[in-house]
């Protein structure tokens, strides 16, 4: 067994972690000073996303050099402190690769910009003529994933292709000179000692030959989107073949994993399970976010059915759960109460497979507001100021104090990355630490239980006690036993017959009895005196 097949990944947005120099703006001293409080909660590895120089179209997945460190975040040297720290705290670090896009910025664009219709420089876009009668209109009705067409014009009459913002332009995969240099990305990455990639729109890399109309509907039914003829073309397997035979041969320094056991992560928005699995296929990727398990609403069928199809898909590695990431609204604001996101974090990480978790869930943060001039997030302009976008989930961490910036920063608090709320002294971590009914409390807690009880089999499905129709769901995995009351009233938990002894709870028990929106962790191990530490939870 693999350690990312039952790994829990902490997601680091650097920009919103923890500020070093005072510039109100996260940096990678910054994370690497605050790695013990991903260490403390009982994570096994951090996934920090894009820290790359970047005009910032969009929070730093417009990439101008995918070599380099961004100069408001640090250096390559504090890069290099950042793994280092990350190591000797025993945990794994990996990166994103965004090969779907660069920045305008970068220099291949730069280039394309600068040179003719029909050139080498050109080629590495995806520049076409237009249609109508002076090629006036887009060559196609494809439509960005963040509103408005896919294709921006240039000077010269010619039009480039963009799935996301127009300073985003989409790479042409089928160009050599792309696909070895990213090739050569892979290996300084793995020279600097990353243990592995999260690959940003992995679905979306080839776009089908001829670039037909894509028609109706787009972006509106996710369980369409492997049907677009820009995603989820077949040329994408051979290429993650070849990046997998990458990762699996070129040496690892000191502190990173060995080669076959590093770990490539999909991000590929293709609904479809089976689909899905294709990107999990053993020499492929080894896992793939499972962004049905994301976006389930709280309703114990639509779980039951998103756990079963999840676990029953075909494909080598192990599924992975996550209730939260930058791109998504966070837990407590999507459930609809604090006391639903603490139940899900426990039916979550009593799950067979792995879990990731974006900065913030663990101290339970509602979706924040930000106000109009503050907004960075492209997803405002583009949807002409009807979708505020994705800032509300990324506001900076607080992490002590009663007022902003909660000891994020030096800086005013006027000053940091995004503003942060009033009002979440009781958020801070240094609260929270304190506090043993507080949200990161109980994270701690069910992280080491998890740890101390891994899934035999994290690629199994779990045992269920509760039958499809229940208003609970109740199952084990290994030793450890978890029901959650999704119905509206108590539940008598003893009578869901679950074995084991309850070692923690989401809120607190009424006796026997589970009140609704509440989880509840069993152990079901012989010796209730053994060394699996079974007081390490609070039961309320
Ligand atoms: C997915 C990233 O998570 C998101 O933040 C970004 O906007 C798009 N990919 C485009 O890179």
């Amino acid at each position: 067994m693999s350690w990312w097949q039952e790994t829990v990944c902490y997601e680091l947005y650097p920009r919103a972690f923890a500020d070093s120099d005072g510039d109100g703006t996260g940096d990678l001293a910054g994370a690497t000073a605050r790695l013990d409080h991903i260490a403390e909660l009982g994570a096994d590895a951090v996934w920090i996303t894009p820290f790359y120089p970047s005009p910032l179209a969009d929070g730093g997945y417009d990439i101008a050099d995918h070599t380099g460190v961004a100069p408001d975040l640090g250096t390559t040297e504090d890069f290099d402190r950042l793994i280092a720290r990350a190591h000797d705290l025993g945990l794994k670090l990996i990166v994103d690769l965004v090969p779907n896009h660069t920045s305008d910025r970068h220099p291949w664009f730069q280039d394309a910009l600068a040179a003719a219709p029909g050139s080498a420089a050109r080629g590495r876009y995806l520049f076409r003529p237009g249609r109508g009668a002076s090629g006036e209109l887009p060559p196609n009705d494809w439509q960005s994933a963040f509103g408005g067409p896919a294709w921006t014009r240039v000077a010269d009459g010619e039009w480039y292709c963009h799935l996301h913002a127009p300073e985003q332009p989409d790479l042409n995969w089928r160009d050599g000179h792309v696909r070895s240099a990213f090739t050569d990305v892979l290996r300084y990455w793995l020279d600097r000692g990353v243990d592995g990639f999260r690959v940003d729109v992995a679905h979306a890399l080839f776009k089908a030959e001829g670039l037909p109309d894509a028609g109706p509907g787009q972006h509106q039914d996710p369980l369409r989107n492997h049907l677009m003829p820009y995603y989820d073309q077949e040329e994408l397997h051979p290429l993650y073949r070849e990046w997998r035979a990458v990762l699996d041969t070129h040496p690892a320094p000191p502190g990173s994993v060995p080669p076959q056991d590093r770990l490539m992560v999909a991000e590929s928005a293709v609904f479809d399970p089976a689909r899905l699995a294709r990107y999990i296929r053993p020499g492929e990727m080894n896992q793939a976010f499972n962004f049905a398990f994301l976006e389930a609403a709280w309703d114990p069928q639509e779980l039951r059915r998103v756990i079963d199809t999840s676990l029953s898909a075909p494909g080598g590695g192990s599924v992975t759960w996550l209730l939260s990431s930058h791109d998504a609204v966070r837990p407590v604001t999507r459930l609809g109460s604090a006391g639903r996101a603490r139940a899900a974090a426990l039916l979550m990480l009593a799950l067979p497979g792995s879990a990731y978790l974006y900065q913030g869930e663990e101290l339970g943060l509602p979706q924040a507001f930000v106000p109009d001039d503050r907004i960075r997030d492209p997803l405002w302009e583009r949807s002409g100021h009807t979708d505020r976008g994705r800032d509300g989930s990324r506001v900076p961490l607080p992490w002590s104090g009663d007022h902003p910036p909660y000891g994020f920063t030096a800086a005013a608090p006027e000053r940091t990355w995004l503003p942060q709320p009033d009002g979440w002294g009781p958020y801070t971590v240094l609260a929270q630490a304190q506090d043993p009914d507080s949200t990161l409390a109980l994270y701690r807690a069910a992280l080491r239980l998890r740890r101390a009880h891994p899934a035999p089999d994290p690629t199994a499905a779990p045992r269920w006690y509760s039958a499809p129709g229940d208003p609970h769901l109740a199952f084990g995995r290994g030793a450890l036993v978890c029901v959650v009351n999704l119905g509206t009233r108590p539940l008598t938990w003893s009578t869901t017959g679950v074995p084991g002894r309850p070692v923690l709870a989401s809120g607190p028990l009424d006796g026997d009895t589970l009140p609704p929106d509440t989880a509840l962790w069993l152990l079901d191990t012989p010796d209730p005196q053994g060394p699996e530490g079974e007081h390490d939870g609070r039961i309320h």
